[in-house]
């Protein structure tokens, strides 16, 4: 059995993973980090790394940014596998991330969904066939609670195209104002309102016609289940960066 801490357990995110894994056979939840401890919550939480006394196979985190310091000293030191759901990390913070990867083994994707990992696959292969004579645009639509913009996964997104072109274009989040003409970029656009679990589309507009690429979650249940099948693969590693590609094999 598997011991998974989950930092982030008074969050939404931490309530579904603690849902999901009342009943799994391989992985229980042993205790949680978290600033706000849930009510009724049935393992210890601790509001920092440093009071965690349980014995961790893995961490799932689910928190925010301001936690990652703290977490990647405790993973380290004791050779903690930690999956990095979390968005909106600095550049600095990246750095740190992979520079903790070398020490001890992190998975880190801004979004667990299937779906979402497909359509990464879908948008290379479309920038691949239609991305130098066609412009892209990025939307993105999340509950209005979400405290970071544009979404980690319309950044992904963004990269993937990038990824693939020969000649690297700007992203430019949100237009206003006189911005000239449309230069060489990818326009990321968020949009926040009501209980949107998350939704992005990619656009690709040529002369006279219109690709478009999107998904939609319909529950935060589909993060959840890819978090934890992602801890569960991580478990044992001790070192290097891991991201959905690695549990589902290249899918296009
Ligand atoms: N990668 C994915 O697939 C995916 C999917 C959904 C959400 N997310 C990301 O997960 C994060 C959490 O989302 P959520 O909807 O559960 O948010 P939430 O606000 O409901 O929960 C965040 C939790 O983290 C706790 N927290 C905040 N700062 C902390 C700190 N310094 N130390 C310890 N705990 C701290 C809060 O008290 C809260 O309980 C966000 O960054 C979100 O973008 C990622």
């Amino acid at each position: 059995m598997l011991n998974i801490l989950v930092c982030g357990i008074g969050g939404k995110m931490g309530g579904n993973i603690v849902d999901l894994l009342k009943d799994d056979k391989d992985a229980q939840v042993v205790c949680g980090v978290d600033i706000h401890a849930p009510e009724g919550c049935k393992v210890p939480v601790y509001s920092s790394f440093e009071g965690v006394k349980e014995k961790i196979d893995a961490i799932i985190d689910f928190s925010s940014p301001a936690v990652l310091d703290g977490e990647l000293e405790y993973a380290i030191k004791n050779r903690v596998p930690v999956v990095l759901a979390t968005t909106g990390y600095t550049p600095d913070q990246l750095e740190k991330i992979k520079a903790a990867s070398q020490k001890t083994a992190v998975f880190k994707t801004a979004n667990f969904s299937l779906g979402v990992n497909l359509l990464v696959g879908l948008v290379k292969k479309a920038a691949k066939v239609l991305g130098e004579d066609f412009d892209i645009e990025i939307i993105e639509r999340h509950h209005n609670q979400k405290v970071d913009a544009p979404s980690g996964t319309a950044l992904m997104l963004a990269e993937a195209a990038n990824d693939v072109l020969t000649e690297k274009r700007q992203y430019v989040e949100g237009r206003s104002g006189i911005v000239g003409k449309r230069g060489n970029e990818i326009g990321i656009h968020a949009v926040r309102g009501g209980t949107i679990v998350g939704e992005h589309e990619v656009m690709f507009a040529g002369e006279d016609e219109i690709v478009s690429l999107s998904h939609s979650a319909r529950s935060k249940r589909v993060f959840a289940a890819g978090a934890i099948k992602a801890a569960k693969w991580i478990a044992g590693k001790t070192q290097g960066m891991y991201d959905m590609n690695d549990v589902l094999g290249a899918i296009l």
